[in-house]
């Protein structure tokens, strides 16, 4: 079922989008539990398949990673990045151009480590760095003795324009925002 509807006017869709991207951050089979993230390596885009964890006051996204990544990489020479969500349920596609901000070693990682340490903590303490070519698969389960969180890094992706796109039998609805001055500016676009 659609979420944005005709009678919706264009500035009540942000907050719309926002809360559900809280509960998809929230809720761990929320079509939004998961987002496309993609990174450009010179010219190259790459996208990948992470966890969306949560979404800030300040309506930035984080997601966590090894900070030996490719995608970290990518990220400390061009921090432009874009985000590409979809709800299959509700025909809702969202898109947010970003910017990044790279967290390891500071305050929020040491905040997130605490729910990671003891469970998913082997994503991010294996001996040879994510990508590295291996002769069998258990040389990628090696991890440190230690499962200390030096490597674990949480990316804060900033969104600078943001796109949807509500596909309905009514007629689809697009609009594309930009951010400025922390409110969204936009128009509706051709579908
Ligand atoms: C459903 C799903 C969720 C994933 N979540 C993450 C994640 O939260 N963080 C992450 O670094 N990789 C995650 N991955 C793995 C990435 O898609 C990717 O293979 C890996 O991070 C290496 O990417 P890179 O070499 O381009 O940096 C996930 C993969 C899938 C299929």
């Amino acid at each position: 079922m659609p979420i944005i509807l005709p009678n919706n006017k264009l500035e009540e869709i942000p907050s719309i989008v926002f809360s559900e991207l809280r509960k998809g951050a929230s809720r761990k089979k929320h079509p939004f539990k998961n987002v496309v993230l993609t990174t450009l390596s010179k010219e190259i885009p790459t996208s990948r398949w992470v966890v969306f964890r949560k979404l800030t006051l300040e309506q930035n996204l984080l997601i966590y990673t090894d900070s030996r990544t490719e995608k970290i990489k990518d990220l400390r020479k061009n921090s432009n990045s874009g985000l590409l969500f979809y709800n299959n349920k509700q025909g809702l596609q969202i898109y947010f151009s970003t910017v990044s901000i790279i967290h390891q070693n500071n305050e929020l990682t040491k905040k997130y480590w605490q729910g990671i340490a003891g469970t998913s903590s082997e994503n991010y303490t294996t001996i040879y760095p994510p990508s590295t070519p291996i002769k069998n698969i258990y040389e990628g389960q090696k991890t440190d003795k230690d499962l200390n969180d030096k490597h674990f890094s949480i990316i804060e992706l900033c969104p600078i324009n943001m796109s949807i796109l509500q596909l309905s039998r009514d007629g689809h609805i697009r609009a594309s925002f930009s951010k400025i001055n922390n409110e969204w500016e936009g128009s509706f676009i051709v579908p």
